[in-house]
């Protein structure tokens, strides 16, 4: 062998290194969620309206939260003592396999929905021009309207963080949050 198949090969043997360190691997991620089923649900889409569906989420975002929980920047006594049994390998391996599965819509209120057509348009430039998310910013398609507007309370009240977030929260109403919340839990894609 010469000093140029040395390289070729080194090289080569780098990439496959750095592409087996980053994988995530989908199917370790779906039999580590058996312990997530119970409240959000066995397909990432939950039945408790206060319990986030996962299904069809950014696995930017979703890494991203449950890193938030395991440090307590997103404070919530639930998730906090699940997310700190996770490794960082869990953390990316459950994120691709919840990002890998169908969002499901919560249906909801159309009058009410209606209401809050008009105020998404604002919105889009961030979560996407379906609202269906983009990395680090999260769908809100289809997403549980309780849930939704529970989080606009808390980046309003600014005991979840986000300081995009919580500029914007300040300028809704609660009426606003609603109407919103039950547009956004309305959409299909
Ligand atoms: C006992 C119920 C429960 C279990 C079990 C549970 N969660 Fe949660 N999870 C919640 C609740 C409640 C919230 C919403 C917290 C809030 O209101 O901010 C949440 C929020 C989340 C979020 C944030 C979603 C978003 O849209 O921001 C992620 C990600 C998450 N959980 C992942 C997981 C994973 C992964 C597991 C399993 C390893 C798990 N959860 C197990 C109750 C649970
Ligand atoms: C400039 C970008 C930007 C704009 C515009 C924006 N957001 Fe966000 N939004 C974010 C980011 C970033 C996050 C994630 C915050 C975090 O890391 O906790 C987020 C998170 C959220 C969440 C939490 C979702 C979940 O699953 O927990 C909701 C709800 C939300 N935004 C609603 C809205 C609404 C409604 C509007 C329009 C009125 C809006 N956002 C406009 C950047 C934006």
């Amino acid at each position: 062998m010469n000093a140029n198949h040395h390289k070729i090969g080194f090289a080569l043997m780098l990439c496959l290194f750095a592409s087996t360190l980053n994988a995530a691997d989908i199917a370790a991620g779906k039999s580590r969620a058996e312990t997530c089923q119970g409240c959000h649900g066995n397909a990432g889409v939950s039945n408790n309206s206060l319990w986030p569906n996962l299904a069809g989420q950014p696995a930017i975002y979703l890494e991203a939260q449950l890193k938030k929980f395991k440090s307590g920047t997103r404070d919530n006594p639930t998730m906090k003592p699940i997310a700190e049994a996770l490794s960082d390998a869990d953390i990316q391996n459950l994120a691709a396999y919840f990002a890998s599965l169908p969002a499901k819509s919560s249906g909801g209120d159309a009058t009410l929905a209606k209401a809050g057509k008009d105020q998404v348009p604002q919105c889009m430039g961030c979560h996407g021009n379906k609202l269906q998310g983009q990395g680090q910013f999260p769908r809100l398609a289809g997403q549980h309207p309780q849930y939704l507007a529970k989080q606009l309370s808390d980046f309003k009240s600014g005991s979840r963080n986000s300081s995009t977030m919580n500029a914007i929260a300040k300028t809704l109403t609660e009426d606003n949050i609603k109407a919103i919340a039950t547009y956004l839990g309305s959409l299909t894609n």
